[in-house]
């Protein structure tokens, strides 16, 4: 194979999310099964010796696509000439925290992130933002980052794309893949509203095969929106192999597009559309061409629907407002 690697930064890569990450995407399943990649790691000082056992684990599986492993704690060095960059690096929520609690801690590591980003990255670069709280961390790197288009900036929504696709297969009876155009709005956080209006179920209106807003309002939307406090609470640890799995899907998508008939969930940066303000990263039904995600355009947004958009649209503007407060915007 000829082809030149793809780069691939991945940080906080000793951390458990990082763990059920780099064997994935070594192994060809983040970006296709002929697509070589070349890893570098971003880790803190602390995290260096235990990446570097995780590298050893990757060269002990002879990947054929994994074109080298390169290992820093330096963001100028691990984003040189990455297409690539998971930034996955931060503290985790623990139990009776919620995500926004970790506005200050995080934030920081963002800002000098995006810079080198805006500094060091291939002009290419795509950016998935999993350190919490998502979007804001991902505002922060894009504002960091001027030089680069800022719909290369996103931040993950698909694990609770995903699990609601599972709570409406369980509850409808059906296989997920039966499940379409789903859509998760705003901010990955509680006030996350899942969408099902527009949602197929085996080519029906989920809605209707539901028929039970008593039902979507008190059971399926904060089984969804609280589903990381409750992993927090069963595990003792924040979701890592699905996180991981939801990185992979969400740059798989953005790297080789959605399937006709069908959206997903990302947060990328608002132009505007449903009333979300311009700028912020929210969350949206999106689909995928050429590299691009797109916001699907056209849909009526029932009551039920505009205010609970609203009211986690309005979350993400005082998070806006909260690290414009600390410097970090
Ligand atoms: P973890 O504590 O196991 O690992 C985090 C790793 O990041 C550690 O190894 C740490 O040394 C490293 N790190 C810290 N600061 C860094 C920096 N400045 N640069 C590089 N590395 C740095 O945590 P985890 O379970 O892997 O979770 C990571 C983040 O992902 C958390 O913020 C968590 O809340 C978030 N998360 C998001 C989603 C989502 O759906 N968006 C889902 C699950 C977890
Ligand atoms: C999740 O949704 O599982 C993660 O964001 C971790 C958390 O703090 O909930």
């Amino acid at each position: 194979m000829t082809r030149t690697p793809v780069n691939v930064t991945v940080t906080g890569a000793a951390g458990q999310i990082g763990y059920a990450l780099l064997f994935r995407i070594a192994s060809g399943q983040l970006l296709g099964p002929d697509v070589p990649v070349a890893l570098r790691l971003l880790e803190i000082p602390q995290g260096l010796k235990a990446a570097e056992g995780t590298a050893m684990e990757l060269d002990d599986c002879a990947f054929p696509l994994l074109r080298g492993i390169d290992i820093s704690d330096d963001p100028n060095v691990a984003f040189e000439g990455a297409n690539v960059a998971l930034l996955v690096g931060a503290r985790p929520r623990t139990k009776g925290m919620e995500r926004g609690d970790l506005l200050e801690a995080n934030g920081g590591i963002f800002k000098p992130q995006g810079k080198a980003i805006n500094d060091h990255a291939a002009d290419d670069i795509k950016v998935l933002v999993v350190g919490n709280p998502a979007n804001t961390n991902a505002l922060i790197a894009q504002a960091a980052a001027p030089d680069v288009p800022a719909e290369r900036f996103t931040a993950m929504t698909r694990l609770d794309h995903n699990r609601a696709l599972s709570q409406l297969a369980k509850k409808t009876g059906v296989q997920v893949s039966e499940i379409k155009k789903l859509t998760i709005w705003g901010n990955h956080s509680a006030t996350q509203y899942p969408d099902v209006f527009h949602a197929e179920v085996a080519g029906k209106n989920a809605a209707e095969v539901v028929n039970d807003e008593q039902w979507l309002a008190d059971t399926f939307i904060p089984t969804v929106a609280k589903r990381g406090a409750a992993i927090i609470e069963a595990r003792g640890a924040s979701s890592a192999a699905s996180a991981a799995n939801a990185a992979i899907d969400h740059v798989h998508t953005w790297v080789n597009g959605t399937d006709t008939g069908d959206w997903t969930s990302a947060g990328v940066v608002s132009d505007g559309s449903y009333g979300v303000p311009e700028g912020l990263i929210s969350s949206f039904p999106v689909t995928a061409k050429d590299g691009r995600f797109e916001i699907v355009q056209g849909l009526d947004i029932n009551e039920f629907s505009r205010t609970r958009i609203d009211t986690s649209v309005q979350e993400l503007e005082e998070e806006r407002e909260a690290v414009r407060g600390l410097g970090l915007i």
